[in-house]
């Protein structure tokens, strides 16, 4: 039988799991070398609040996110920020280590790395 494309894992963690997640990542961005200097000292709150709406949206919760900042364009969005595969990597593993600290069970912490991963991808732009 085929597998479902996507699980829906707004409902199956909870809005309250992720956005711990989103904030056990953005607790460990500012100490990054590679990732501290790249987001805005100024306004991590922001940047905490539009990526836990859109990771929300993304997994089949409210699409507060499409209301607020319209159509994600996340290529555009991150076209300023030199995303080569360093920074890709370490934008995986500060997410991983804060998808481990939720304790998530194995399948959905297996999903949540294929699929933000393959974005991640996605996004480099620098060789
Ligand atoms: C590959 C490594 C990545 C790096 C280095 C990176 C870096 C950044 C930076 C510096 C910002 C600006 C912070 C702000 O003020 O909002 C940002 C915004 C954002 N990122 Fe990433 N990002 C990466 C991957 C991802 C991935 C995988 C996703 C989605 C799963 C994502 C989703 C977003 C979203 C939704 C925003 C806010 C867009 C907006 O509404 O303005 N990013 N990212």
């Amino acid at each position: 039988m085929a597998e479902p494309s996507e699980l829906p894992i707004h409902d199956l963690l909870g809005g309250e799991t992720i956005a711990r997640i989103v904030a056990g990542f953005y607790r460990r961005v500012p100490g990054d070398p590679i990732l501290g200097p790249m987001y805005p000292a100024h306004d991590l709150a922001g940047a905490e609040a539009r990526l836990r709406s859109f990771l929300i949206y993304r997994f089949g919760g409210p699409p507060d996110y499409l209301r607020d900042r319209g159509h994600p364009r996340l290529r555009q969005r991150h076209a300023p920020f030199a995303l080569d595969q360093a920074a890709r990597d370490r934008w995986m593993q500060l997410m991983l280590a804060a998808i481990d600290e939720q304790g998530v069970a194995p399948t959905y912490r297996e999903y949540l790395e294929r699929f933000l991963g393959d974005i991640a991808t996605f996004l480099i732009n620098r060789a």
